[in-house]
């Protein structure tokens, strides 16, 4: 059981436009609330597409819905021409707390490179925002180099020039088990997971690698969770299709129940 609080963030990639969006959070709300679900004991946080960003953010400020707002992805550049780019300034400017970079389908279907990684990394942490550092292995990594080498080797490309004070959240989502229906075992998650906080410690400090959460992310479902949560080195998921079904992402999040 991890000594950190769980965050459970839901990434909705290209899914749901904005008037969906405020539908699922306000009902995602209202069933956690009917369930009795306190929220101090876990962090919710939610990353829908850019075009819902605004309005999620006006319903969560007036009706006080405590979910965290995150992005799917940044500009590594603050401003200027970059046509199709939405920078860490305009972000942070609608609340944002979070964003997601590195996701395996942008290394994959956009070419992001470790490079491009880092330097979006450091686009979030110079506009105040928390980086979800996303790393993994695809199935052939998995059979050449074993599971932790490719995350672990991300991960540090990702921390270049970090400071040690950083707040920042990894995600290890193998690629294998993403949108599959196959997950990790927990004791798998756990081994990388457990690997990448030691990158932590090795990149930035031992205080830094104890704070930071590292999150696992992959077919994670309401009947899964809690075997991931009960690994010391598993601080949370990243939850791709489950995040779209309010019922079960509810109970994706009520999972000590
Ligand atoms: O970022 C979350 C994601 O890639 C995992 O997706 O659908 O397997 O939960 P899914």
């Amino acid at each position: 059981v991890t000594t950190r609080t769980p965050l459970i963030a839901g990434n909705w990639k290209m899914n749901l436009d904005h008037l969906q969006a405020v539908a699922t959070v306000q009902k995602l709300h209202w069933t956690l609330k009917d369930a009795g679900h306190e929220g101090d004991s876990v962090e919710v946080a939610i990353f829908p597409p850019f075009t819902d960003i605004r309005s999620v953010q006006t319903l969560i400020d007036a009706d006080k819905i405590p979910f965290a707002l995150g992005a799917q992805d940044i500009s590594a550049h603050d401003s200027g021409a970059y046509t199709g780019e939405v920078s860490g300034a305009f972000l942070a400017k609608l609340g944002v707390t979070y964003v997601i970079i590195g996701h395996s389908e942008r290394r994959e279907y956009h070419n992001e490179t470790d490079e491009v990684v880092a330097a979006k990394v450091q686009a979030a942490l110079r506009n105040g925002l928390v980086p979800v550092i996303c790393v993994g292995e695809t199935a052939e990594d998995l059979e050449k180099f074993g599971a932790s080498a490719v995350p672990a080797g991300q991960l540090k490309a990702a921390l270049a020039g970090v400071p040690a004070s950083a707040n920042i959240v990894v995600a290890y989502e193998p690629v294998w088990a993403i949108g599959s229906g196959q997950a990790a075992t927990p004791q798998q998650a756990q081994d990388v997971c457990a690997a990448l906080r030691g990158v932590i410690a090795e990149s930035l400090d031992a205080d830094a690698a104890a704070r930071t959460r590292v999150l696992y992310g992959g077919s994670v479902k309401s009947t899964n969770i809690a075997s991931f949560l009960r690994e010391p080195d598993v601080d949370g998921a990243l939850v791709g299709g489950a995040s779209l079904v309010v019922d079960e992402f509810a109970a994706i999040v009520r999972f000590e129940k």
